[in-house]
């Protein structure tokens, strides 16, 4: 990564962090060019979404947005609409599942409390047959997502898993351990800000262990989600799988809403399990930095579409 694109990424997240540029966003509601990577403000909208993504044979994983909550208050809204969340998929026949991050349960403020809620969600969707993805959020949280995940995996709970982070150096001791547990992954490259004391900074290192993290997983024949939008990455996964004849029920590929849909389609098309990432709800402002910070031309595109509104 250049210095200028290093430098981008870290304002970007910055702001991602900032109250009062997060609060004035969102007052303006899904402007700004946020509905390319949201599916609306309503449940709604977002199972509307999620219709049109399974008619194209696209199963998703539905994110009712919302992260750092201030108050156990808001954390016991985060429960009460993923419940309803949950029945609705059921009831809507959706080929989808859920994904959640623990700090919108409270996980900064009270951990009990946040294991409480997450347990209430997780056996919500274990009664509907449906699955729940602890999102992993930044550093200071991975330790106790891992740890919830496996204590509700302990509890006899077999439809709950978490996130792994190619660009943390930890991930590839976190991966053995939790393919030893059989734990169902998803792996990410990682979208936060993260000191170079603790991840890999460069572009390469972090494809590198990406790819590393894959194929351990791959040649476990523990079920895994690849998530990302790296062509290359793909297509290697395409190649690796074929030559090891591991079948595609193993693992899925994963995209965010609204990235690289056409090759969505494609991959869905051939046969490949594919899940779009679809997030909606009104906190959607730092879900939509972060997607500024992956790609600096998404930054022209919101400001032509604020200018050209
Ligand atoms: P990379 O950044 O190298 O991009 C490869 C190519 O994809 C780019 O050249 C561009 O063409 C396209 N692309 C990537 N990002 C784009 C964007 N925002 N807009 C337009 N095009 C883009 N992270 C995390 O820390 N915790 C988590 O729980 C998750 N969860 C998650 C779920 C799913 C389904 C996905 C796809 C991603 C995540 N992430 C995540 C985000 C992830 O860590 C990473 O930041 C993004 O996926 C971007 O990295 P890529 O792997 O796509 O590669």
């Amino acid at each position: 990564m250049d210095i200028g694109t290093r430098l981008f990424r870290t304002a970007l997240l910055g702001l991602a962090g900032n109250r009062a540029a997060r609060a004035l966003s969102e007052r303006y509601g899904m402007k700004l060019g946020a509905s390319r990577f949201v599916a609306g403000e309503t449940m709604e909208e977002a199972i509307a979404q999620a219709k049109r993504l399974n008619a194209e044979g696209i199963a998703v994983t539905l994110d009712f947005l919302g992260e750092s909550v201030s108050s156990l208050e808001e954390a016991q809204v985060s429960e009460r609409s993923y419940k309803e969340l949950i029945r609705m998929i059921s009831h809507e026949g959706i080929n989808g599942n859920v994904s959640l991050k623990p700090t919108q349960f409270g996980l900064a403020l009270d951990r009990k409390a946040c294991e409480e809620g997450i347990r209430a969600v997780v056996n919500e969707a274990a009664g509907h047959g449906l699955f729940v993805r602890l999102d992993m959020e930044d550093s200071p949280w991975t330790d106790a997502t891992i740890q919830i995940v496996q204590m509700l995996q302990d509890e006899g709970f077999s439809n709950v898993g978490t996130v792994i982070q190619a660009y943390l150096y930890r991930s590839g001791r976190d991966v053995q351990a939790m393919t030893a547990n059989k734990m169902n992954l998803r792996l990410v490259k990682g979208a936060y800000k993260e000191s170079r004391r603790i991840a890999f900074e460069s572009k390469q290192e972090v494809d590198d262990n990406m790819r590393r993290l894959i194929k351990a997983r791959l040649d476990s024949g523990i079920y895994t989600a690849i998530a990302t939008h790296d062509q290359r990455i793909i297509r290697w996964v395409q190649s690796y799988t074929r030559m090891r004849a591991i079948p595609r029920s193993k693992f899925e590929f994963q995209m965010l809403y609204g990235i690289r849909n056409p090759l969505q389609r494609s991959l869905a098309r051939e046969g490949y399990k594919v899940r779009s990432y679809v997030p909606f709800g009104r906190s959607w402002y730092p879900y939509f930095v972060r997607r500024l910070a992956e790609r600096p031309a998404n930054v022209m595109f919101v400001v032509k579409s604020v200018v050209w509104r």
